[in-house]
Parts: structure tokens; C-alpha cells; sequence
């Protein structure tokens, strides 16, 4: 009923040579991948160039980050009509990385949401827990605010086509991943809050990926937890090898 997505996650890696020749190589080992949904989450700089290269293909593009305003003077910052205009499908918003080092809130991020959502870009929402939270226990309570708040006002179409990515801080880039059963637990809950915000079915539209430290290795075992429904990958999304086993293991 959920079609698996497959989101690779470059961060601040790869100049536009570099990210034109991965996608040539991808092309090659897993042309027309239809069976799970394939998004490359590049660098501001690559995105037209990327376009052009994924046109006609089944691979989509998606930016890092976005600025809830439409237009304006916000020296550095891109919005969700620019990043349309390049060919972007998707966005990831508030990513741990941006709200620790770029003061991202939930305010911010349920304001990003509805910029992407207006111009026709599909959200990837992150959410997730530190070590200390997970220590003291609070990591659903944790996960479910930042759930609530990022959806407020979200209307109940757009809900079901929104991404939500699980993602604990602690096992981002550490080589630490949460436990299959453990990550589809927090997946679990995820959907329970959705449908309790916009019912059952809504809630059981909603696709829900995992992230932290996924790799090909892995991916199969939390892709066999029910709720989990694709993953968020950054490092072992870098190399075109790498991702095809992960698409594969995506499947
Ligand atoms: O967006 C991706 C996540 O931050 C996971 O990164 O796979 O390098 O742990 P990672």
C-alpha cells in the first residue's frame, strides 16, 4: 500500500562534477528503479544540473533545506519556489543537523512545510531524539511533539503525502544504529500520533523512513518492520554502488 522511499542524503558533500558522474553510475546499475521510490537529496549548486541529467528518469531530486519565504532579502537562503523552478520534488526539513547548528525549531520547521507544500514540493520531515533524551526515556513523548508541531495545521490531503524521517541524533554518522525492533517501535508511535490527528487511513498513508547509519548491511532488517517504510540514508548513500544495494535492500 506504501510505496518504499529510498532518500539519499549528501549533506555538504560533492561538487557538481562529482555529483553528474554518481548519477551517471547510478543510471547504469539500477536504471528505472520503479518498485521503491529513489530521491537524491544534493547540494544547492548540483540541483539544475541534476535535473537535467534525471530528466525523463525515475530517480527524483531533492533539496536539504528551504526558507519559508517566498522571496525576499535573506542574504544565502533559497526557497521552495526556486528549488520547484530546478526540479526538485522533495525537501527534507529540519534535519537535526539544521536545528543544532542552524537554530531550526519546530516553529520554523512546520513554517517550512507549508512553503514546500505551496509550490508543490513534497516534505521530508526528520525528527528524533539525542542520547540523553533516550536515556531519560521521553524518546516518543520527544518525537511526538515535534510530530504535532511540524504538522500543525497541515491539512489532511497534504498529510498523506508527507515523509516523515525518524531519525535518532545519536545514530547519525556514528556507525550506531537503533535496533530494527527499536526504531520500528518509534515508527509505530509516529503513525499512531498521525492517526490520531487525521484518522486511520490518513495515518496509514503516511510513509515513514528510518535514518542513522543505514547501510546496505542493514537496511533489509528495519525495512521487515512494519512501519518503517524506506530509510534516510547520509554516508553510505555517497557511492553509487552503495545506494543501488541499498535500493535493492530497499524492496
Ligand atoms: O540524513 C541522513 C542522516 O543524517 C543519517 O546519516 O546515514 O550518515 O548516519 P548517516
Amino acid at each position: 500500500m506504501r510505496k518504499p522511499i529510498l532518500a539519499g542524503n549528501w549533506k555538504m558533500f560533492k561538487t557538481v562534477a562529482q555529483a553528474q558522474s554518481f548519477v551517471e553510475h547510478l543510471q547504469q546499475l539500477a536504471p528505472n528503479t520503479t518498485d521503491v521510490e529513489a530521491v537524491l537529496c544534493a547540494p544547492a549548486t548540483s540541483l539544475y544540473a541534476l535535473n537535467n541529467l534525471l530528466a525523463g528518469g525515475t530517480i527524483k531530486l531533492a533539496a536539504q533545506n528551504l526558507h519559508q519565504a517566498e522571496e525576499g532579502a535573506y542574504t544565502g537562503e533559497v526557497s521552495a519556489l526556486m528549488l520547484k523552478d530546478v526540479g526538485c520534488s522533495y525537501v527534507i526539513i529540519g534535519h537535526s543537523e539544521r536545528r543544532q547548528y542552524f537554530g531550526e525549531t519546530d516553529d520554523t520547521v512546520n513554517q517550512k512545510v507549508h512553503a514546500a507544500f505551496k509550490h508543490g514540493l513534497l516534505p521530508i520531515i526528520c525528527v528524533g531524539e539525542d542520547l540523553d533524551q533516550r536515556n531519560q526515556g521521553i524518546t516518543k513523548n520527544w518525537v511526538e511533539e515535534q510530530v504535532r508541531a511540524a504538522l500543525a495545521n497541515v491539512s489532511a490531503d497534504d498529510v498523506s503525502r508527507v515523509v516523515i524521517a525518524y531519525e535518532p541524533i545519536w545514530a547519525i554518522g556514528t556507525g550506531q544504529t537503533a535496533t530494527a525492533q527499536d526504531a520500528g517501535d518509534v515508527c509505530t508511535h509516529i503513525r499512531q500520533v498521525a492517526s490520531e490527528m487525521y484518522g486511520k487511513e490518513k495515518g496509514d498513508l503516511l510513509r515513514i523512513q528510518y535514518g542513522g547509519s543505514v547501510k546496505p548491511e542493514n537496511i533489509a532488517e528495519l525495512m521487515a518492520q512494519p512501519d518503517i517504510d524506506g530509510a534516510l540514508v547520509g554516508g553510505a548513500s555517497l557511492d553509487p554502488g552503495s545506494f543501488a544495494k541499498l535500493l535493492q535492500g530497499a524492496l
